[in-house]
């Protein structure tokens, strides 16, 4: 185990909102989208350091449904690569026994080509279980909270019916746990619509690296930081037992 972590309190889910790709570029020159190439490596980088760690959920934001709004020729070359690196990565990551999922609205703007990347990888790594990569692409925390009341309106739930376990039952992943940590880079302080309803608990850990200059030992940095909180749940702090 790494010097400084607990294995017993390592956090079962982490979120990365990977920020700063384009400040990243525009600080050596480059156009914004060489920063988001750069990403690449810390991506995968985090996910070997969440495998040291023994860390089952990894959840990374990699586009929102805000993205949009960017420059086309951005908006464009981020399909293309995420298509791409899905393309790349995807026996890579198998081999490591990564389960990729995805989370966010597949029937709206998505270019067809990338759904089926999407799709493939999903279904090539189905049944790997010792991490879960969940990919938050085209994904926005209000989006989702929408769709699943939608769902729910559909089904003809009646009022008295809808509690806090329904709501999540109707996410796009329900079956995965909150995030215990999450994690973002590039000195921004906010969430910007990621996993809303989810990380009601979360604990928040802000670094300023730009994403593209992110490694595991900064994931292990910020591990260390969430082992030293006190997590309450509105409660209060844990007694030792006599
Ligand atoms: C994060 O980096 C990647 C995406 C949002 C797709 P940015 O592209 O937001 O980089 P900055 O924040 O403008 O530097
Ligand atoms: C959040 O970053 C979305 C992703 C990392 C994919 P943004 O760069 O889009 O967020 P804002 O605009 O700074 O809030
Ligand atoms: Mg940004």
């Amino acid at each position: 185990m790494i010097e400084g972590i607990d294995p017993a309190k390592v956090p079962r889910h982490v979120g990365c909102v990977m920020d700063g790709n384009g400040r990243w570029a525009e600080q050596f020159g480059l156009p914004r989208t060489e920063g988001h190439a750069a990403g690449e490596q810390a991506l995968l980088d985090t996910v070997y350091g969440a495998l040291d760690l023994g860390i089952s959920w990894l959840t990374v934001y990699a586009f929102s449904t805000e993205n949009w709004r960017r420059p086309s020729d951005e908006v464009r070359f981020l399909m293309n690569f995420n298509r791409g690196l899905l393309r790349r990565r995807r026996d890579e990551l198998n081999d490591l026994g990564v389960r990729i999922r995805f989370i966010g609205r597949r029937n709206w703007r998505v270019p067809r080509s990338v759904l089926r990347e999407m799709d493939s990888a999903e279904a090539l790594t189905k049944e790997n279980t010792t991490l879960t990569l969940t990919m938050a692409f085209n994904y926005g925390g209000r989006a989702e909270i929408v769709d699943a009341v939608r769902d729910i309106v559909a089904q003809g739930y009646r009022p008295s019916q809808v509690n806090d376990s329904v709501i999540s039952a109707h996410l796009y992943q329900p079956e995965m746990p909150d995030p215990d940590l999450v994690i973002r880079t590039s000195g921004e302080y906010r969430i910007s619509n990621f996993l809303l309803w989810q990380l009601a608990y979360s604990e928040l850990v802000f670094v300023d690296e730009y994403w593209p200059d992110f490694r595991r030992e900064h994931l292990f940095e910020a591990v260390k930081l969430y082992q030293g909180r006190s997590r309450r749940y509105g409660g209060v702090k844990e007694q030792r037992s006599r």
